[in-house]
């Protein structure tokens, strides 16, 4: 009995020894294993390929500046309200039988095939003494308050572009504090300060060269940055030192000598297609020198990210749609502009459009598409130029100039238009910065609505 109790231990104890050897050195060892296989795998598969491949870009319909719908049927048939954005409630912004009309139908859909757009209302209470100081700051205006307890928020979102605004008009009736130090007396300091001793202003002596020279002619010149953020990249300067002296002529000869070297630098690296310039002024917008300067840069294979998604956008639509016959001549461009045409927020030159975005990333951004870059589009950049400097006081921006891809063999496919964008980069001389967390990794808030800034912006235009 004694021995057989003992034998039957050491079964247990033989089983359990093996046991133990196999869970602690066995099975390890193949977890270890099948995830190095897998890791083997990761590392093969990084190993295949580290570069975003590129879609092939369709040829898409030009892009032209006139609608390709009937505004005055649209204005007198569908659309009523040219103040605010269209809702949910499509009563308040449509006419009371424009079902009953194609060109209607066929605008709101082309607005829904781009835009998601909604109006919420975001209830506030205010303890009494609080309500007090909101009532003071609306300057007991009945109304306002009323639309402080019930604040409309209108949010639009391009559903390609995946831009993206919130409208929330109250926020923009607040009184404006003036700045710490008078806008005039800022500039007017900042201004005399650096230009005793300005390298742009010495530029023969004190700027750097690129490998094709220094270009130059009556009022601009050319110089290469000393610390690049690309391969081809050079700056080109007004003669003189004052932003808020600039010339038409002043900024023609820049955008001209801008013009020659994206020429030289593509004929000399035909795989540098993509030109950008970007131009920032004054500190507050960025800008490392307060002597005017533009950056120009011709990159391979693609634009920017930012702009590159917005063609990449562009692209989605054309394919989206190519199918379906009243898009189908459509180009991306062209339908965001004959939305904006739709809601009032364009001015029209030929060839030429000036609009204010419904996604746009602050007051006062202002888009500007074109069939071709000429002397026009320079004038009427100059003249947005003077409208933010004389009518708004805003004095520092940050913009962009996107030109088509340059082709030397007639490659007509994800061919952008002429593409402006200016926005206003905040007071000059206050300490607060005008971006934040929103505008810079969420949404874009701006508190007025399009109309209210096409108001103000619709008078600066002159013919050209
Ligand atoms: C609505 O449209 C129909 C057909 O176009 C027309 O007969 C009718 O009079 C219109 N009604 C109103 C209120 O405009
Ligand atoms: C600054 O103000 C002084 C005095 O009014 C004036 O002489 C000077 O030209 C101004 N400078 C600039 C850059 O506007
Ligand atoms: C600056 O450049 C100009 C023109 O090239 C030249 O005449 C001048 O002597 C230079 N000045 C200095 C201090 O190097
Ligand atoms: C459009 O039509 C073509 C040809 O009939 C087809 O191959 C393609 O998948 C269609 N595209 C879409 C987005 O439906
Ligand atoms: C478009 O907006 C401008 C500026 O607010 C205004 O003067 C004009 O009457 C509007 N046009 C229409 C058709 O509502
Ligand atoms: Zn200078």
């Amino acid at each position: 009995m004694i021995i057989k109790l003992f034998e039957s231990k050491i079964k247990y104890l033989i089983v359990g020894l093996f046991l133990g050897i196999f869970i602690t050195t066995l099975l390890p060892k193949l977890f270890i294993k099948s995830t190095w296989e897998k890791n083997k795998q990761q590392i093969d598969l990084a190993n295949i390929k580290n570069e975003y491949n590129f879609i092939e870009y369709s040829q898409w319909p030009p892009f032209l500046t006139d609608p390709t719908f009937d505004l005055t049927l649209w204005r007198k048939h569908c659309w009523i309200n040219q103040i605010s954005l269209p809702t949910q409630d499509t009563k308040l912004y449509y006419k009371k039988n424009y079902t009953a009309y194609n060109v209607c139908k066929d605008v709101i859909s082309l607005i829904n095939s781009i835009y998601n757009m909604k109006t919420n209302i975001a209830k506030v209470e205010y303890p009494e003494t609080f309500a007090q100081k909101i009532r003071k700051i609306f300057n007991y205006d009945k109304t306002l308050y009323a639309k402080a307890l019930e604040q409309e928020l209108y949010f639009v979102m391009n559903k390609y572009t995946f831009e993206h605004t919130v409208y929330n008009p109250l926020r923009g009736r607040r009184p404006i504090q003036p700045p710490e130090v008078p806008i005039e007396q800022y500039l007017n300091e900042t201004i005399e300060k650096t230009s005793q001793n300005c390298d742009l202003c010495n530029y023969q002596n004190m700027t750097a060269i690129d490998s094709l020279g220094r270009m130059e002619n009556r009022y601009a010149y050319s110089a290469a940055n000393a610390f690049k953020f690309d391969q081809w990249h050079s700056m080109f300067m007004p003669k003189q030192h004052d932003i808020t002296k600039l010339t038409f002529e002043e900024l023609k000869d820049i955008f001209t000598l801008a013009w020659k070297w994206f020429q030289t630098v593509h004929k000399q690296s035909p795989s540098h297609r993509f030109p950008t310039l970007l131009w920032d002024s004054l500190p507050h917008g960025g800008a490392s020198q307060v002597h005017p300067h533009i950056h120009a840069t011709l990159h391979s294979d693609h634009y920017y990210g930012q702009f590159e998604s917005i063609r990449f956008a562009s692209e989605r639509y054309y394919r989206e749609y190519i199918n379906i016959s009243k898009h189908g001549k459509k180009n991306f461009f062209r339908t965001i502009q004959d939305i904006h045409m739709a809601f009032n927020l364009t001015i029209s030159f030929n060839g030429i459009t000036v609009l204010i975005p419904i996604t746009s990333r602050k007051e006062y951004d202002i888009i500007v598409l074109a069939e071709n870059f000429d002397e026009r589009f320079i004038k009427v950049i100059y003249q947005i130029i003077q409208g933010y400097f004389n009518k708004l006081k805003q004095f520092s921006f940050s913009s962009c100039l996107y030109l088509p891809p340059l082709s030397p063999n007639q490659d007509d496919s994800g061919l952008t238009p002429v593409y402006y964008r200016i926005i206003p980069r905040g007071q000059i001389s206050s300490l607060l910065s005008e971006i934040s967390s929103l505008d810079l990794l969420s949404i874009h808030n701006v508190n007025k609505l399009p109309a209210d800034l096409f108001a103000e912006i619709i008078t600066w235009f002159q013919e050209i």
